[in-house]
């Protein structure tokens, strides 16, 4: 017979050996709140930080780095955004730094990135929006996967995670380690993933009041008062001016950027603006806006970006409490699984 804890260590055990850790949950890069003391935490209660590079420069970006290296000891990995103008030298840093694992994310990674991540020695992880991509992604290179549902917070794709659960970890699970993310805040759901053949999971959301999380207070507020229904994704008031679609806590700035959109269409309308200048000005009203909201503490016009698991965000607490919850949850819903009728009874 095999008890709780051991059969969790068997089902997450591929993922476990990937990132070097003793529970194979990754902490989601979260821009200006994944920096060194929250990713340190996760590494050093068990789990794998992640720094994020957001638009930091390269030398930003090695300090952080170093930064990060004196407080664990642990494995963690540094998230860089595909767009980054200088996204080859910020992987020749991760390189010169020794970091373990890159996780390439905001876009799909060219082969060439993926390589030149790959010849620093870094195990390289890349986000699959589709099976397709997955496959591709795999024949490129990438060393695991993270798939994303649109529960999740920050920039979201269109299909539920879920549904990409069941697209991609049949076909994909055998091949690389597939790590599951998006509106995963319980322990229950992290063996239902690892069931049908995940390794690991990815959260951010839950991590956002961690003791540790220098987040501005305003920040974990919103989150701890939130219901799951208040985080949603960013409204488009015209198919013809696309919005990139980010899941945030709704507030006084998410009314104001539709308000925005129909003044800014209205005047593109009226000839005032020309159809790129309109769609520009668009683009930019979000500009500095997750900075404004994590940093200062402007929760009402910034972008709190949150997942739907928001809802099961009730207080702060230090990351290792965190994930002992997680463990737990997980450890109780495989004794269900292996208890006698009886007892369930
Ligand atoms: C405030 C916030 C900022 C985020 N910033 C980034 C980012 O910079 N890069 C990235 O790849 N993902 C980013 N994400 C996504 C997380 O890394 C993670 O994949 C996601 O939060 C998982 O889903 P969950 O929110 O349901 O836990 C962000 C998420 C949040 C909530």
């Amino acid at each position: 017979m095999t008890f709780p804890r051991e059969r969790l260590d068997q089902l997450w055990q591929r993922g476990r050996e990937f990132l070097g850790t003793d529970v194979a949950i990754l902490g989601g890069a979260m821009s200006w709140i994944s920096e060194r003391h929250l990713v340190a935490a996760i590494s050093n209660a068990g789990g794998f930080g992640v720094i994020a590079c957001g638009s930091m420069a390269p030398d930003r970006l090695a300090e952080e780095i170093a930064a990060t290296q004196t407080l664990t000891a642990k494995p963690f990995g540094v998230n860089l955004i595909t767009m980054h103008p200088e996204l080859d030298r910020l992987i020749d840093v991760c390189g010169e730094m020794r970091v373990g694992h890159i996780v390439l994310a905001g876009g799909l990674p060219s082969g060439a990135a993926i390589k030149r991540a790959r010849e620093t020695g870094a195990k390289v992880v890349c986000f699959a929006p589709a099976l397709v991509l997955a496959k591709k992604l795999v024949r490129s290179g990438a060393d695991a996967l993270v798939i994303e549902g649109t529960e999740a917070g920050g920039h979201i794709g269109p299909v539920a995670t879920s549904v990409l659960a069941q697209e991609i970890l049949p076909e994909m699970a055998a091949r690389v380690p597939v790590f599951v993310a998006g509106g995963i805040g319980r322990g229950e759901a992290i063996v239902s993933y690892l069931e049908m053949g995940a390794v690991g999971v990815q959260l951010g959301t839950r991590f956002v009041c961690a003791s540790e999380c220098v987040a501005h207070p305003k920040f974990k507020q919103a989150f701890i008062r939130a219901a799951a229904r208040d985080a949603v994704p960013t409204a488009q008031v015209d198919p013809a001016f696309p919005v990139i679609p980010v899941r945030a806590l709704a507030n006084e700035g998410t009314k104001r950027f539709v308000e925005f959109q129909h003044e800014v269409i209205h005047r593109y309308r009226a000839g005032e603006l020309e159809q790129k200048e309109a769609q520009l000005e668009i683009e930019h009203f979000w500009a500095g806006a997750l900075r404004r909201a994590v940093i200062d503490g402007d929760v009402e016009n910034g972008s709190v970006m949150a997942g739907q698991s928001v809802g099961l965000v009730t207080r702060e607490a230090p990351c290792a409490e965190i994930l002992a919850e997680l463990v737990d949850q997980a450890i109780a819903a495989l004794t269900l699984r292996t208890a006698s009728p009886e007892r369930v009874a």
